[in-house]
């Protein structure tokens, strides 16, 4: 593929997975309160009714920059998203694979496919004030629908794995590693916190860590704690008002 066409097709899919095409309305919910806004599509600031991917526009822009500069240096691994919903960001980096003509990497997709977990008691109290489980009416896709989504793009082969469950039972023991890129859109403190002390671990070098939901307060909490944690100092990135990224320096002992 030349260059030309990769970002044609790249700059395409972006558009279909957001749906600025058509132009769905938003799914009215607690979070939006809103008047449904297309603009908001390039901000991933709605929970759309059709399209494929609630991030937006500038976050798969942030996506396919990691992926790329991942591939350009030669860092060594496969792509992870943890909290995927209909799928999109997880097609778009099957797409960035594809695109770049790679046959060796695997993209991995985590998810209960049921939605959120119950809050505890003792939880984050801003997990427990926003009790997202009460959304899982719109939060559950099932493990068939977001196969199928990828089907239709195209993009459901064997460099697609699904990891079915809850990240706290499933991440331990998958993916083996090295990780290029570790996407995290779990929104809880404890998703996230989850798939950063299982994830991080297996990041290699120069590998991108992308945080979805930073402007949440309960998981900018757990990306702080972890960072804290392990002393990690590399800078964090603003990406949208939304999510951050930041790129690893850490090296990994033992
Ligand atoms: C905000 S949505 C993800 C949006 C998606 N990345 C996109 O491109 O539109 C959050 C997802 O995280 C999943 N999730 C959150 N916490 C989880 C956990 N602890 N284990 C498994 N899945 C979880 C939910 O099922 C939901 O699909």
């Amino acid at each position: 593929m030349t260059e030309d066409a990769r970002g044609l097709y790249l700059d395409l899919m972006k558009k279909i997975l957001t749906n600025v095409i058509y132009q769905d309305e938003a799914i009215q919910t607690f979070e939006y309160e809103g008047e449904p806004d297309v603009d908001a599509r390039q901000l991933g600031r709605d929970w759309p009714s059709v399209a494929h991917t609630m991030v937006g526009l500038k976050r798969l822009d942030n996506l396919q920059y990691c992926v790329e500069t991942a591939l350009a240096d030669g860092i060594p691994g496969d792509l992870i998203e943890t909290g995927v919903w209909r799928g999109g960001s997880s097609i778009f980096m099957r797409a960035v694979l594809r695109a770049h003509g790679d046959t060796t990497r695997r993209v991995w997709v985590a998810d209960s496919f049921q939605g959120m977990p119950e809050v505890a008691p003792d939880a984050h109290p801003v997990d427990r004030e926003m009790r997202l489980h009460q959304a899982n009416g719109v939060l559950a896709v099932s493990l068939e629908q977001v196969r199928s989504n990828f089907e239709r793009y195209g993009l459901l082969d064997d460099q697609v794995r699904f990891l079915p469950g809850w990240f706290k039972d499933t991440l331990p023991t998958a993916p083996p590693g090295p990780l290029a890129v570790i996407r995290l859109d779990g929104d809880l403190y404890e998703s996230t916190m989850d798939a950063l002390e299982n994830l991080f671990p297996r990041l290699a070098p120069g590998g991108f860590v992308i945080i979805d939901d930073y402007a949440i307060p309960a998981c900018s909490d757990a990306v702080h704690a972890y960072r804290e944690r392990l002393g990690i100092t590399d800078p964090i990135h603003e990406i949208d008002g939304t999510g951050v990224y930041w790129r690893s320096t850490y090296t990994h002992s033992g």
